[in-house]
């Protein structure tokens, strides 16, 4: 097949990849603006290359006419997640969006593959508009935990480099680390709310730490500037205290003050 004609099949997939990439970005976004802890870790996305398709192709008995409709994998979008238990908020979410339609839901986690593998699949249904119209085309969307995704990456590079001709041991050691994996897993499951407990306190820190400098750098404006370094030499004090609670306080009275000023102003 003729270049051009490679970009005309795939300029589809590629915007398909990257509104995708954009729409989960800004899921995670929108629980941080809302301080709640993200079940989305990390967004990535692709277009498989031609020789990959060409190769999956071949070992499927696809004909190039048929390509587009039975490889589903085109357009991937891999969704990484620090739990086990956030995978399911995932599918959750995608199942009820409006702009996918699922197809099919592979669960390689319930039951892992014979190598070893993990993950959760959704072949999804997603509309593009172009130039010609608006197209219908298939994304595959992985959706795993970090230490999956290690463990993933790793043997898929081994994958690459052996082929069909892993050497057994290698396979073995594989599948003894997909255990470990499995292990870590549970083990961090265990430790999640200790996790997720420290995470939301450090964000909440730091919105408190972000208030109080806005707060202080507003009061430049309208207070005198003694005062102003003053409040700045008791916000260092502390801050060196490492206190949440006074922080929380301190930042209050600092909503006052401003709030003082501001009905001055206002009375002006
Ligand atoms: P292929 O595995 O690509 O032939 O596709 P399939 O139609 O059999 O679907 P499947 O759900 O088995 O795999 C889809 C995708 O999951 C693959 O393209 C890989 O990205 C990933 N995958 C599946 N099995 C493995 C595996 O054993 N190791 C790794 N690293 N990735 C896998
Ligand atoms: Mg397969």
């Amino acid at each position: 097949m003729e270049v051009q004609l490679w970009r005309e099949i795939l300029a589809p997939y590629q915007l398909a990849v990257d509104e995708l990439v954009v729409k989960f970005n800004h899921v995670k976004q929108q629980y941080q603006n809302e301080k709640v802890y993200s079940p989305i870790e990390i967004v990535t996305g692709r277009v498989k290359r031609i020789p990959s398709i060409l190769e999956k192709a071949q070992r499927k008995g696809v004909s190039i006419e048929n390509l587009t409709d039975k490889i589903e994998d085109i357009a991937g979008i891999r969704l990484i997640c620090q739990f086990v238990e956030d995978i399911e908020t995932v599918v959750q979410i995608i199942r009820q969006r409006e702009d996918l339609e699922i197809k099919q839901e592979k669960d390689y986690i319930t039951k892992s593959k014979p190598s070893g593998y993990r993950s959760y699949h959704i072949i999804a249904y997603y509309t593009v508009q172009t130039i010609h119209g608006p197209k219908r085309i298939e994304v595959e969307i992985q959706i795993r935990t970090l230490a999956m995704n290690f463990w993933s990456t790793i043997e898929h590079s081994l994958q690459y480099k052996y082929k069909e001709h892993m050497p057994d041991e290698l396979r073995m050691r594989l599948l003894r680390a997909a255990d470990a994996v499995d292990m870590l897993d549970n083990e961090m499951a265990s430790v999640r709310d200790e996790i997720m407990d420290a995470q939301n306190s450090n964000k909440q820190k730091a919105t408190i730490i972000s208030d109080i400098l806005n707060n202080i750098e507003n009061l430049y404006y309208v207070a005198n500037k003694r005062e102003v370094a003053k409040i700045q030499d008791e916000f260092f004090k502390i801050y060196r205290k490492d206190d949440m609670q006074m922080l929380a306080r301190f930042n209050k009275q600092l909503d006052i003050i401003a709030e003082t000023y501001r009905a001055q102003t206002i009375q002006r």
